[in-house]
């Protein structure tokens, strides 16, 4: 079978590595890839919004499968355009991709269907929301309803914050357009999980948890970023979590999208807080999570095209998702400056070091293959992967692979999997 991936990141290294252990996969592509995926996939510089040139590359190279990754191919619906003409593809429709890409949406989905979720209101008016403001509960959380790099949500401590916040997403379209209407939420305490599930439009099955580290700066510290570090699975998701959410949540959600007329097909990313009044949802993201996927999928047993094929022909109920036991940590080496300034075209060395390693990864996020070897070309450069017996073992050897790597500028937290130890 060939398989197009349509990214580059991070994210569609660790499904580019694991579609290449699947024994049904013939060819790999990547559109538009990045160096680590070249040593997998023939890797073609197509932009990740370009149905036209995706589906003449695809017909071009008779492939069997596209598996479309990040948030803004599959909110615009370029799923769709490559189903249309006659691909077979793994990821939602723009219909049910919505579930991410409004996220006025998806909390009026969960008030309708009972999802456990903050309280929330929708502004489109910056004066009606200022006023709404006025007399609500500090510390309050403003969201813009569209899609803003991970970067829309700002948490505000008083009232003069929240008015500024409104203000930077309404007013001075710091996302545009996306900020055209904003979500303001109940501020909610607890450990925060990822939750990734395959969804085939009826079943839903979730995989092992993990947790993101959103912030810049070791503490939890300094700017949102794309996520600096994971681990998985989750010791705070424990059983009766588990019990509670595929009770209340996960189910609830694949049956609410589907008496809406949105099957939802692909991964459905539950963003989870664990509050003192039990699991509630955080956001929905419909795909694999970055750098979530970095530690799921490694320990994932299952051949991962027999998944993708269950969810897209709505046999996901005959799939027994099955994980390894140990535990793994991914740790984010990034360029110094991100998410903000930072230079780009530095060497990097070490990756070899990782060659015939088991148990040790690194995924390219931001990286260009040049004459003078592979260089940096982003602001999260490498996520470096390891597994271990449990999440300690994990943990050391990640960050004792990480030495392995060199590069000008190389920053990293030194925390990942701290709450580990508050277990
Ligand atoms: P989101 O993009 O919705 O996941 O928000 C990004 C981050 O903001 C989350 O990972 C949380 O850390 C935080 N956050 C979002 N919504 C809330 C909330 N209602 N209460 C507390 N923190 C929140
Ligand atoms: N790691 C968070 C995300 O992929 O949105």
């Amino acid at each position: 079978m060939k398989v197009l991936i349509v990214g580059g990141g991070g994210r569609e290294h660790a499904i580019a590595r694991k579609c290449s252990e699947s024994s049904r996969v013939t060819e790999l592509f990547a559109a538009p890839g990045n160096a680590g995926i070249a040593e997998l996939a023939t890797c073609v510089d197509i932009s990740v919004m370009d149905s036209e040139s995706l589906i003449a590359y695809a017909k071009e190279k008779a492939i069997d499968l596209i598996i479309v990754a990040p948030d803004d191919p599959l909110v615009a619906g370029v799923a769709d355009d490559l189903e249309n003409a006659g691909f077979k593809v793994f990821g939602p429709k723009k219909n049910a991709a919505i579930i991410e890409g409004s996220k006025a949406f998806s909390k009026d989905l969960m008030k309708k269907y009972n999802i456990p979720s903050a309280a929330y209101e929708t502004f489109d008016d910056p004066d009606a929301a200022i006023e709404y403001l006025e007399t609500a509960k500090m510390p309050i959380v403003l969201k813009a309803d569209g899609l803003a790099l991970g970067k829309g949500v700002l948490i505000c401590n008083t009232l003069e914050e929240a008015k500024e916040g409104v203000k930077t997403l309404m007013l001075d379209k710091q996302f545009g357009k996306a900020g055209d209407r904003i979500v303001i939420e109940e501020f909610m305490t607890g450990r925060e999980v990822s939750v990734l599930c395959f969804c085939d439009g009826t079943t839903i099955k979730p995989m092992a948890s993990a947790q993101d580290h959103k912030r810049a700066k070791d503490g939890d510290k300094g700017l949102n970023t794309g996520g600096m570090g994971t681990f998985s699975p989750s010791p705070f998701y424990t059983d009766e979590v588990d019990k509670f959410c595929k009770e209340n949540i996960y189910q609830a959600t694949m049956d609410a999208m589907k008496a809406e007329g949105r099957d939802f097909k692909g991964v459905l990313f539950c963003g989870l807080m664990l509050t003192p009044d039990g699991p509630k949802v955080l956001e929905y993201n419909a795909r694999f999570g970055d750098p979530e996927a970095q530690v799921v999928l490694p320990r994932m047993k299952n051949d991962i095209i027999d998944v993708m094929e269950a969810c897209i022909d709505g046999t996901l109920d005959k799939i027994e998702l099955e994980f390894e036991d140990k535990a793994a940590v991914c740790v984010i080496l990034a360029s110094d400056g991100y998410p903000e300034h930072y230079e780009k075209g530095f060497v990097i060395n070490g990756l070899d070091t990782f060659k015939d390693k088991e148990d040790y990864y690194v995924f390219h996020a931001g990286t260009k293959k040049t004459d003078a070897g592979v260089v940096t070309n982003g602001g999260r450069v490498l996520g470096v992967t390891a597994k271990g017996a449990d999440l300690f073992e994990a943990r050391a050897n990640a960050y004792k692979a990480t030495e392995w790597i060199e590069f000008e500028n190389k920053y990293m937290r030194h925390d990942i999997g701290k709450a580990i130890d508050e277990q």
